[in-house]
């Protein structure tokens, strides 16, 4: 009796022994956008948003971090069944969506919400949950330039 609680007791300590491991993907693509709030005048927002209001837009060559957090399984060694899984949601969801289109005028999402940075993390998220629904999804992480990044984990 005693011996079999040691040995229930070491394999719950095996079986956490992995701990939580944080994994994360990066996909590069480049996209067009016009910083532009409805909410504001045509003065307003060329004071707040500069070149970034131009009428035709700029682009950016952006590097798409995503990262999923999970327990690494003893036998596999990784925190997901299928290592395949994130890199294809991103380009489902994200990459074929978005590379090489102007965000403005060829997503839904941002016809009526301004393309910040800010705005797209938000929205790469809402996009990636629903095919990441286990609650792995930890971070998304969009770097728009060398200099400039937002990350978003959720609510
Ligand atoms: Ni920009």
């Amino acid at each position: 009796m005693h011996v079999k609680h040691m040995n229930n007791k070491y394999k719950n300590m095996k079986k956490e022994s992995g701990g939580v491991v944080y994994v994360s993907h990066r996909e590069s693509f480049c996209y067009g956008h016009r910083m532009h709030s409805k909410y504001f005048s045509k003065e307003d927002n060329k004071k707040i948003f500069g070149k970034c209001n131009e009428i035709n837009g700029h682009g950016h060559n952006c590097i798409l971090e995503v990262t999923l957090r999970g327990n690494v399984n003893n036998k596999s060694g990784m925190i997901t069944k299928d290592v395949k899984e994130l890199k294809k949601a991103i380009k489902d969801v994200i990459v074929n969506e978005w590379d090489h289109k102007n965000l403005n005028l060829d997503t839904s999402i941002f016809r009526d919400l301004n393309p910040t940075v800010e705005n797209m993390v938000v929205a790469i998220w809402n996009l990636l949950q629903k095919r990441i629904k286990d609650g792995r999804l930890y971070e998304v992480k969009l770097h728009e330039t060398d200099k400039i990044s937002a990350y978003y984990r959720g609510k």
